[in-house]
Order: C-alpha cells, then sequence, then structure tokens
C-alpha cells in the first residue's frame, strides 16, 4: 500500500519513512527542501534498502497539489508532517507561518475529497496544551491559547481537521509530539537544524563537538526542583513508529471516532540540568554551559500521561533518555566525519 509523506525528508519525517517501508508500505515523499536536502532518500535507502520515491514542489501551491493527487489516486494514506516549526521565527514572521502551515494543510485537504483518499495522520503538539494546569498532562486537558503563531497553527490545523472529517467523509489522527530527540541506531539520518539550532538536544552536541562555545541553559530559576524547565523528551525513533501503528489503525479500520487524538509522549519528565547531566554520562565529556535568562515563551514544565496511547494505540516509548541522548551523540560526530571527507 502507498503512503505519502509530507516533509519526509524532515528530521521525525524521515525517521517515519523508516519505519512505514520496515512494515512493507512503499512511501511517496513531497517536500519543497525548504529545512532539509534530497540526499536523505539515499541514506533511508542505505537503511531500509529501498529508495522512496521523492516528489519535489511546495503544498501551498494549489495546483501542483492537486495534479499531484491526480497522479496519485492509490494512496492509502497521508501523514502530513511539511510544516514551518521554529517557535521564535513564527513570532517574528507570523503570516509566513498561517500561509505555509495552513494553505498545504487544506490543499491537502481538497485533494483528498477530490481523490476518495480517506486517511490521514497529522503532526501535532504538545504545545496546543500551552503550561498545563495538571502535570501529567492527557489528550482531555484543556487546548489553552497558543503561546506563539507556530503553535497556533497547530491548533488551528487541528480545528480545521476537526470540522472536515465528517464533511469529507475521512479518517483522522492527530498526534501531539513532546519533545523529540535522538536519531536513528545508523547514525545515517537524525536532526539536521539549519543555522544556531532552536533547540536544546542538538544545541548541546554541537557545543560538544566544537562548533558551538557554551551552550545557553535559559533560566535556573523555575519552580522546578532544580530551577530549570523540564519537558518529556521521546527518542524520534519512538515516536515515527507511532505513526505507523497510526496508519494501520486507520487502514483496518480500528478507530472508534473519525478523528482521534493522542499524546506521544513517555510520561517521564527531565530537567534541562538533568539532560545535560544524561549526555555527560554517556558521552564521557564535560559540556560548557552556563545559566542565562529565561527564554521568552517557554513553559515550565511538561509532560505526558501516555496512559490512552500505550492503551489505544498499543504502543509505548521504549528508550531512556541516555538512549536518546547517546544516539544524538553518534549522529554529531557522524554528520562531522562527513563533513571532513
Ligand atoms: C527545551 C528546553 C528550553 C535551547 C519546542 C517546540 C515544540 C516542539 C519541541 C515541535 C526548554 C531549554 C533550549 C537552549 C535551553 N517542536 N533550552 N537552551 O521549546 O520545549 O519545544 O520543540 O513540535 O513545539 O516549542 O524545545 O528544545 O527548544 O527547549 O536552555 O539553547 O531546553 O528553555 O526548557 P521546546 P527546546
Amino acid at each position: 500500500m502507498k503512503i505519502l509523506v509530507t516533509g519526509g525528508t524532515g528530521f521525525i519525517g524521515s525517521h517515519t519513512v523508516v519505519e512505514l517501508q520496515n512494515k512493507g508500505y512503499e512511501v511517496i515523499i513531497v517536500d519543497n527542501l525548504s529545512n532539509s536536502g534530497s540526499d536523505i532518500v539515499d541514506k533511508i535507502a542505505q537503511i531500509t534498502g529501498i529508495t522512496p520515491v521523492l516528489e519535489i514542489f511546495d503544498l501551498t501551491d494549489k495546483q501542483k497539489t492537486s495534479d499531484f493527487f491526480k497522479r496519485h489516486n492509490d494512496i492509502a494514506g497521508i501523514i502530513h508532517f511539511a510544516a514551518y516549526k521554529a517557535v521564535g521565527e513564527s513570532v517574528q514572521k507570523p503570516l509566513l507561518y498561517y500561509h505555509n502551515n495552513l494553505e498545504s494543510l487544506i490543499n491537502i485537504l481538497d485533494g483528498m475529497n477530490e481523490n476518495g483518499i480517506r486517511n490521514l495522520v497529522f503532526s501535532s503538539s504538545c504545545t496546543v496544551y500551552g503550561q498545563p494546569d495538571e502535570l501529567p498532562v492527557s489528550e482531555n486537558a484543556p487546548v489553552k491559547a497558543a503561546e506563539s503563531p507556530y503553535g497556533n497553527t497547530k491548533q488551528i490545523s487541528e480545528e480545521i481537521i476537526y470540522d472536515s472529517v465528517k464533511a469529507l467523509g475521512i479518517n483522522a489522527i492527530a498526534l501531539r509530539y513532546f519533545n523529540p530527540i535522538g536519531a536513528h541506531p545508523s547514525a545515517l539520518i537524525g536532526e539536521l537544524p539549519i543555522g544556531v539550532p532552536n533547540n536544546l538536544v542538538p544545541f548541546i552536541t554541537q557545543t560538544a563537538i566544537g562548533i558551538r562555545q557554551c551552550l545557553s541553559v535559559f533560566g535556573d530559576t523555575y519552580p522546578t526542583p532544580d530551577g530549570t524547565a523540564i519537558r518529556d523528551y521521546i527518542h524520534v525513533v519512538d515516536l515515527a513508529k507511532a505513526h505507523v501503528i497510526s496508519v494501520d489503525r486507520m487502514i483496518d479500520g480500528k478507530m472508534k471516532e473519525n478523528f482521534e487524538v493522542f499524546n506521544l509522549g513517555t510520561g517521564n519528565g527531565y530537567s534541562v540540568l538533568e539532560v545535560i547531566k544524561s549526555f555527560e554520562k554517556v558521552s564521557g565529556l564535560k559540556l560548557n554551559y552556563k545559566i542565562v535568562d529565561r527564554r521568552e515563551g517557554d513553559i515550565t514544565q511538561v509532560w505526558a500521561d501516555p496512559e490512552y496511547s500505550n492503551r489505544e494505540l498499543g504502543w509505548k516509548a521504549e528508550k531512556s533518555i541516555d538512549e536518546m541522548t547517546l544516539s544524538a551523540w553518534k549522529w554529531e560526530k557522524a554528520l562531522q566525519q562527513n563533513k571532513s571527507k
């Protein structure tokens, strides 16, 4: 069966393509390569032995997207990753985010409607919860006013999908990620931040390998045990596997509602200092970091209640924080070795 993976050359997308191929699915990727490179398909092929088809165009282009679906009306399901996701950038350029993230989704829904494609997995985010009132946070926790235009595009996208499932007669699953980190054990694919990393773990590994001088820890006066903010970090391979399970669920007709939402987290929260400690343990290195002011828009703490995903999806995150930081470190070292070739 053919699965369309939009944004499939990106961080989570590429790891999901690997797991889809491992499960026997035929994969076609649509990507505009705005945040990744076409060589990722060769890396995927090195891992799985199968080169996914890659079509390069922008999903905000209505005509190109419509033409694509006419040429591929045998798609059994779509996993939609393609979106801009830098929180800070979205504050600087809100319209860029609303145009890109919402128009691409709407064009995909139109394509599904015009070609009888019935299954959609949507890449959402725990950011929709803001700072939850209760922890751990479960799927029925209230969605709060978004802290950024990026987060708002995820909320609005979920609402657009919710309103469309009945009208279009489609099935949709929104997967709310917590903090995806790490890399495939082969160290052939992983996170490839362009420019200065926004996220914690790539900044840690780039500091350790010498690309960055010093990691800035954004605040240590939060009301948490060690004063630094807490997040639910989840290995990208564990996350990828949940997408395959979601596609299986829709195709096998196991859904209980037309629109389902699942939190994808481990249920364990780790502070910034605890992630640093894990990295130092697995790498054997002392990380150069300093405490600075808080980052605008950061919440204090969030971690998932994964019970519903564990029970209903039959999925559970397996990898420990040390396995996550070690895989990220192996990937960073492989990246640097390839650069020096
Ligand atoms: C983690 C912690 C920072 C960098 C974002 C998105 C979220 C999701 C995951 C897409 C925080 C601290 C970070 C640094 C630091 N993305 N930090 N120094 O902000 O929790 O979530 O990525 O779905 O939607 O918002 O992730 O990795 O940026 O930060 O101290 O140089 O590390 O303050 O406490 P975040 P992050």
